[in-house]
């Protein structure tokens, strides 16, 4: 029994792309890091009634841990039951356990909602200009961080907000489920994460972060619900976990144009495996805020199911920036409007102070063994006019469509790269002799 309880630390995996067959895994972890001070929310006045707001009890439970630091960190366990509560911040050297049956929801009053500064990379709110609300569980700085237990809710009730955007009567950026804001040493597993108001799991500014074994759901027609969006961070392994939401699964960013560029702080070492869920948009994306650049990730084994895109690659003239070194390899699509797209004109501006001569560059993308089916339209691969994207290289795919006579099965411009054993044969820049980085093929 108590074996289940030990908190496992990753503390050394070795993130790094692999190449095929030497597979490493986010579970090469460290189990330091057992909690043996374990306090429940209940001894700080906790109900799990489903009415009764718990914000205190929260608030008060992770101020104790902050002050009364005990060696190995505390475990603040949550019951079974339905506990409502307003935002809070989370701490260093703790987890948040939810038991089997346990929920922690969101109130819907968004009125005592804290609002916090927009994030320098993006310069204003993601959706609107200015500060944004706090994230349901937010992380400022803090280290070694565990969320998990035995499959409790992380509810957003997200419903409301979701209204409001589409009534268009927010004047702030809806908050994250949760967001973690510098920080590093972070575990999130075993948890089911529920009707965020906007993105899920959004890292930004951090490292050494792995998320497994989680399930997000949110309505196929919530706005803006991404799953998990890695962001500005680096060494992010996401691995066996199901995604359904109403935008894309995974999206890994690095900040909005101007905002972003001055920043500077790339998204690295990022891998996701294992993964499968269902979405109108992505299954697995890069951007289209990635301004501070993207490099070396490594999707695999990804199963995707009545999508709109399978993987999107995507940028835009403005961002800056560069995306290189990505691979995604293993993937299953059935039902998607389109199975691979790499865009060069996609995603809105913060402002118009944005540069439209800063030019995002694309290098190094390799997609292989991807088997489709009832895909509408294989691919559409559009560079930017004088900043082509190259080394695109396209090995074992076989998207099969639906016969659709008008669409054309690949579309592509301003790009160069490899194909080989593609079906349907894709467009003629993309050559079938091996060059540039898609020599590497073997
Ligand atoms: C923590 O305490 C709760 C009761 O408050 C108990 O149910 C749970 O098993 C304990 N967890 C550990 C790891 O000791
Ligand atoms: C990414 O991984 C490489 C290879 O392991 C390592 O050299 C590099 O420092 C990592 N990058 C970051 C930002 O940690
Ligand atoms: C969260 O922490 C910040 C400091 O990092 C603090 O300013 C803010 O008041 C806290 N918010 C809540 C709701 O506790
Ligand atoms: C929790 O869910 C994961 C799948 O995300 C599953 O592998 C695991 O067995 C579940 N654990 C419990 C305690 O039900």
């Amino acid at each position: 029994m108590r074996l289940r309880f030990f908190t496992l630390l990753c503390l050394c995996c070795c993130w790094f792309v692999s190449s095929e067959g030497e597979t490493v895994s986010c579970s090469n972890i460290v189990s330091s890091g057992f909690r043996s001070d374990n306090i429940s929310i209940a001894d700080f006045g906790g109900v799990g009634d489903g009415r009764t707001l718990n914000t205190k009890a929260f608030r008060e439970a992770i101020y104790r841990i902050q002050r009364l630091t005990r060696v190995g960190g505390t475990l603040l366990y949550v019951p079974p039951g339905v506990y409502l509560t307003e935002p809070f911040n989370l701490t260093s050297h703790m987890t948040l356990y939810l038991a089997a049956g346990a929920v922690i929801m969101a109130t819907q009053d968004s009125s005592n909602w804290p609002l916090i500064a927009p994030l320098p990379s993006y310069g204003r709110g993601r959706e609107l200009p200015g500060g944004r609300y706090m994230s349901f569980m937010h992380g400022v700085g803090v280290q070694d961080v565990v969320i998990t237990g035995e499959n409790g809710t992380i509810d957003g009730q997200g419903d409301l907000w979701w209204n409001k955007w589409r009534q268009r009567s927010l004047q702030f950026t809806r908050p994250n489920l949760v967001e973690f804001v510098n920080c590093r040493d972070i575990i999130i597993s075993n948890v089911i994460f529920k009707n965020s108001p906007f993105w899920n799991i959004h890292p930004v500014y951090s490292s050494n972060i792995v998320v497994r074994f989680v399930t997000i759901l949110a309505p196929r027609d919530s706005p803006n619900t991404d799953g998990i969006d890695p962001d500005s961070s680096s060494n992010v392994c996401i691995e066996d976990s199901y995604i359904s939401t109403g935008d894309d699964l995974v999206a890994v960013k690095s900040g909005w144009d101007e905002y972003g560029i001055a920043y500077g702080l790339p998204s690295s070492n990022i891998t996701i495996r294992r993964v499968s869920g269902s979405s109108p948009f992505a299954g697995i994306a890069v951007g289209s805020e990635t301004s501070g650049g993207v490099e070396n990730v490594l999707a695999e084994h990804i199963n995707l199911y009545k999508m709109g895109i399978g993987i999107h690659i995507k940028t835009n003239s403005g961002r800056g920036g560069f995306i290189k070194n990505i691979t995604v390899s293993h993937v299953y699509i059935e039902e998607a409007r389109k199975g691979i797209r790499i865009s060069g004109d996609v995603g809105d501006h913060p402002d118009d102070k944005f540069d439209p001569n800063a030019l995002p560059l694309v290098k190094g993308v390799t997609i292989k063994n991807v088997w489709g089916v009832k895909v509408l339209q294989a691919g559409l691969i559009q560079g930017v006019k004088n900043s082509p994207f190259t080394d695109i290289c396209l090995y074992d795919i076989n998207l099969r469509g639906v016969t659709e006579p008008r669409t054309p099965p690949w579309k592509c411009s301003d790009v160069s790269g490899f194909a080989h054993q593609v079906s349907p044969w894709p467009c003629s820049e993309l050559s079938s002799n091996q060059q540039g980085s898609c020599a590497n093929y073997s």
